[in-house]
């Protein structure tokens, strides 16, 4: 009988659950997990609140009838949590003996850096296998060229974008608009690429203040009347309300105006390509632990499934794409 055979008459139960920072396209990867698995002949336990829940024992079988409806819906019904006690041996011992008694034989864990962290070090000491989907609206995992929930976030900055254009316009004035990312500039760089900003300021870029103040030194010359900048939050020059007077200090007859648009970035209804993305990784997933592997991320690259180490998601940091980096910088000439 082969390996593959053997497995699936071994695993008759796994958990999904989702953790850190949620993400729209985080329902839709759940519902795949659940439907990927009974297809497969599996039964799903979902774990609430991450490895939070794992500890607390809040747990539940998930069937397919209790995913249906939920793939238009941001957030997750399984709620999430960054879980402290998950840090210490005594939390994750109390884990393991709940996911024991519900029979769970592996996971998928939904989440980022941290979460694959937590899952990689809960299989070295209980021997529980598990495999990651990348959830987080930062785009900052490596092996895939994109996060569930980055697209849909990309698009709710830029319709925010687009409507601070209108009175920016209307009052000639210079708007620092902030987005998330920790300390990526992934979401800074693909909405203010979209939303035809003037300046961009990612952390991945060095003296990019410095190169905004000279291409302003140079406009004033050309008189263009209105502006935007996208500040991404982990800006090494500082957040957008600093860079913003600092701005104000050497250009003191510009209008400037700051907004963060913060945590609406994080919710909504996921955009088709994050439903399709959640979707085709959930089911990754699914096959992933039942073809034995463990300790591995699913991401996609150049359209097809990618599959890579935690050790190598977790110790690898992802590049911007440089063309689109030059681009915006033509564009924005
Ligand atoms: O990782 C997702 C993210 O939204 C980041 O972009 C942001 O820095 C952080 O989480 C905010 O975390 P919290 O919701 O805990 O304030």
């Amino acid at each position: 009988m082969s390996a593959f055979f053997l497995l699936l008459l071994l695993m008759k139960r796994i958990g999904v659950m989702t953790s850190g920072g949620d993400s729209p396209g985080m329902n839709a990867c759940i519902r795949a997990v659940v439907r990927a698995a009974a297809y497969n002949g599996l039964e799903v336990v979902g774990i609430k609140r991450g490895f939070q829940g794992m500890i607390e024992n809040e747990m539940n079988l998930l069937n397919v009838k209790d995913v249906a409806n939920i793939i238009q819906y941001g957030g997750t019904i399984l709620k999430s949590a960054r879980s402290k006690d998950f840090m210490s041996y005594d939390g994750r011992k109390k884990a393991f003996d709940n996911l024991k008694n519900h029979g769970v034989e592996g996971l998928v864990c939904i989440g980022g850096n941290g979460t694959y962290t937590g899952a990689g070090i809960f299989y070295k000491e209980f021997g529980i296998p598990s495999v990651g989907a990348p959830g987080t609206i930062d785009n900052d995992l490596y092996g895939t060229d994109y996060t569930i929930g980055f697209d849909t976030a990309v698009n709710t900055a830029l319709d925010a974008i687009d409507k601070i254009r209108d009175t920016a316009d209307s009052h000639n004035r210079v708007f620092f608009i902030e987005v998330m990312g920790r300390d990526s500039g992934f979401i800074a760089l693909n909405s203010g690429l979209a939303g035809g900003a003037e300046g961009i300021l990612l952390p991945e870029i060095m003296n990019d203040f410095d190169d905004l103040i000279k291409h302003f030194e140079n406009k004033s010359k050309r008189k263009k009347e209105f502006s935007i900048i996208v500040v991404a939050e982990g800006e090494t020059e500082g957040h957008a309300f600093a860079i913003a007077d600092k701005f104000n200090s050497q250009f003191p007859d510009n209008d400037v105006r700051v907004s963060v648009l913060g945590h609406i970035q994080r919710g909504g209804k996921p955009t088709a390509n994050d439903r399709i993305l959640a979707s085709t990784l959930g089911n990754a997933a699914v096959e992933q632990l039942l073809a034995g592997n463990t300790n591995v991320c699913v991401g996609v690259v150049n359209h097809k499934v990618n599959i890579t180490s935690y050790d190598d998601a977790i110790h690898n940091r992802k590049s911007i794409d440089p063309m689109l980096w030059n681009l915006s910088k033509i564009l924005s000439h």
